[in-house]
């Protein structure tokens, strides 16, 4: 058995003083990296919004964080991020698109639109996509992205699902080893299902949205992360672990965010 934690927005700032609708994203973030490496993974999974700012400081400051854990990890970029300040960053690591875990072909996608909030893959993605499954030669395979494939019954963040969900559902659906999709940006936890593949996405490390709520809206719900353990024939059990965080500081007042 394989264990992965996903672990995703953080939204680290420049600096300490940063606020996440009154929430301080770095001691958050900390916090539940400690509670998850308690679990000892074999891997974590780092899905998006790694920066809140997109700024070097921010980027410094979550590598650092995540570095010291000495567990082997993986990202991929956000809506709020920039890929190649990330990567430039000190300490850093590449956005990786392909890895092997186990039994498990791991694939993970860049579903960013520059200066959107939108997602869609595109042409390119796609292919890249296609490439990597029609290569695999795991028996199972997991697809992770930043944002949601699929509606999730709130209006104003289904205005930013993948644009093009539907040709990512046709390439996944040639390919019988693909197990599961899992997300971020939601911050929020949602689980469903595409003709056999499971979907999955996770809470927040920081602020979570309400669920089906069709406008912004804060939710009372713990930051969190989700688990997976991989059996060697495919199937998988899934959970997510809610993190309590003392003066954690939430801005319910909070109209939006950027
Ligand atoms: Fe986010």
């Amino acid at each position: 058995m394989v264990k992965l934690l996903q672990i995703t927005d953080p939204h680290i700032g420049a600096s300490e003083d940063y606020r996440l609708a009154g929430v301080d994203t770095r001691r958050s973030f900390g916090i539940v990296l400690e509670q998850a490496s308690l679990e000892q993974p074999d891997m974590l999974l780092l899905t998006g919004d790694n920066a809140g700012d997109c700024s070097e400081a921010a980027y410094v400051h979550f590598f650092q964080q995540v570095n010291q854990l000495g567990l082997p990890y993986y990202w991929l970029p956000g809506n709020h991020d920039r890929i190649d300040t990330c990567e430039a960053s000190e300490g850093a690591t590449p956005f990786e698109r392909s890895f092997v875990v186990g039994s498990c072909n791991i694939i993970m996608l860049d579903s960013v639109i520059p200066r959107s909030p939108n997602g869609r893959l595109g042409e390119a993605e796609l292919q890249a996509l296609e490439q990597s499954l029609a290569e695999n030669t795991s028996a199972n395979v997991l697809v992770c992205l930043h944002h949601h494939p699929v509606n999730i019954n709130c209006a104003w963040l289904d205005q930013q699902m993948v644009a093009d969900a539907d040709e990512f559902f046709a390439v996944l659906e040639r390919y019988p080893a693909v197990r599961a999709v899992i997300w971020g940006h939601i911050h929020q936890e949602f689980n469903s299902e595409h003709k056999g593949i499971k979907l999955h996405s996770c809470p927040s490390t920081c602020i979570q949205f309400k669920p089906n709520s069709d406008d912004f809206a804060l939710d009372l719900a713990h930051p969190g992360y989700r688990v997976l353990e991989l059996e060697d024939d495919g199937s998988f059990n899934t959970y997510i672990r809610r993190v309590e965080i003392p003066d954690l500081g939430v801005d319910h007042s909070c109209l939006g965010y950027e």
